[in-house]
């Protein structure tokens, strides 16, 4: 048996933010919170939101200092604004951070605590301000995820806050907002949403409803990653990249991520690497290290991902699997942690915190094969090589 939990409304579709009224509407919120980031208005998307707004006659207010991976002092200001008036709805627009940032202030707003307090295993349910979230990248899915993730930065750590309170209410996902997004960030943010569904589908968490989200996540992402790193303008591809970006947050909202998240985090945390390019460079090597314990699994997401064909055996899709992700960093322009300019004797002295803080997160125990620190100091080290 499975919980399944989805925002009730999703808009979806080319233009879709333009219904953003009928949906504020049938959730009888008359004075929404926008809350964004600096990106957002010099890009005019908030003008753009805004006029749709004012054109329906609806009276909205908003805080543009989200950060990206966002920290519990960030946060603290977006809460202070949501509680000098009363708002009754909270309007996420942005990348992953600007999501995350919008659930952690429409939940910690209404209810308090610090960010410490909400941290899994801690499952919280009650629901905040309702949340309507707009993406502007295909990446993490948070549009449609029971998770936010906050940075403590008194201990450098990332946390993970679970529960259906931080599920949004409504969801608009518009492709066209994606189309300015500038390469590096596209290909970030879509082995992002790779690997949630590859994490998701050999997760031991893994259900048959995530399952098929996950299998339809990857038929829409396997094929159009390099295209729309290429070739920004491609619509087809834009549109399938952020359909397939939300159907792998839904796999793995429903399931879960695995090791790559949980070894993921920490480097984001310590070396400030972006979430989706501290997954590519433990892709190809945690994939390595698990393959044994889920072939079955992992061969089928070769095929759904179009990097094996739909005849070959297992052990033929394993390894197009392991070569396609390695080719994959290269022709995305994935920088190895050197090239990042990570200082490799400051990442050497953190690796059995960061692994410590990898296991504590409750992720690794999700993997196909669940890996020991020592196992995951390894890993660490091997991105060195
Ligand atoms: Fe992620």
């Amino acid at each position: 048996m499975s919980t399944i939990v989805l925002p009730r409304i999703m808009e979806v579709g080319g233009g879709a933010i333009t219904r953003l009224p009928q949906v504020l509407q049938s959730i009888r919120s008359k004075k929404p919170l926008i809350v964004t980031d600096k990106v957002m208005v010099q890009l005019g998307y908030l003008d753009k939101l805004q006029s749709i707004l004012q054109d329906a006659g609806i009276e909205s207010d908003v805080y543009t200092d989200t950060v990206p991976e966002p920290t519990a002092a960030s946060i603290q200001a977006g809460i202070k604004k949501m509680k000098s008036d009363r708002f009754d709805a909270v309007i996420a627009l942005g990348g992953g951070s600007a999501i995350d940032s919008a659930k952690a202030i429409a939940v910690m707003g209404k209810f308090g605590g610090t960010v410490n307090e909400y941290r899994f295993p801690r499952q919280f349910n009650e629901p905040g301000l309702p949340i309507i979230a707009i993406p502007t990248t295909a990446g993490t899915g948070s549009e449609c995820t029971r998770v936010t993730i906050i940075t403590d930065e008194k201990t450098d750590e990332k946390l993970l806050c679970i529960g259906a309170g931080f599920m949004p209410i409504a969801a608009i996902i518009d492709y066209e907002l994606t189309i300015s997004v500038p390469a590096r960030t596209t290909a970030d943010t879509g082995i992002d949403a790779m690997t949630h569904a590859i994490e998701a589908y050999v997760s031991q968490k893994a259900n048959p409803y995530s399952d098929s989200q996950a299998i339809a996540a990857m038929k829409l992402i396997g094929p159009n990653l390099r295209k729309v790193y290429h070739d920004g303008n491609n619509k087809v591809a834009r549109e399938a990249m952020i359909l397939g970006s939300t159907l792998a947050g839904i796999a793995f909202s429903n399931a879960s991520v695995a090791l790559v998240h949980g070894m993921s985090r920490p480097i984001g945390a310590f070396f400030h690497v972006p979430h989706g390019l501290s997954n590519a460079m433990l892709l190809p090597a945690v994939t390595r290290f698990s393959l044994d314990a889920a072939k079955e699994r992992y061969a089928e997401c070769a095929r759904a991902l179009t990097f094996a064909k739909p005849t070959d055996s297992d052990n033929v899709a394993c390894e197009k699997l392991l070569t396609t992700l390695v080719d994959l960093n290269e022709a995305l322009s994935v920088p190895t942690p050197e090239q990042f300019g990570i200082d490799k004797t400051r990442f050497f002295a953190v690796v059995e915190t960061m692994a410590k803080q990898a296991e504590s997160s409750g992720s690794p125990s999700n993997n196909p094969r669940v890996p020991t620190i020592a196992e995951m100091v390894t890993i660490y080290k091997q991105l060195w090589n």
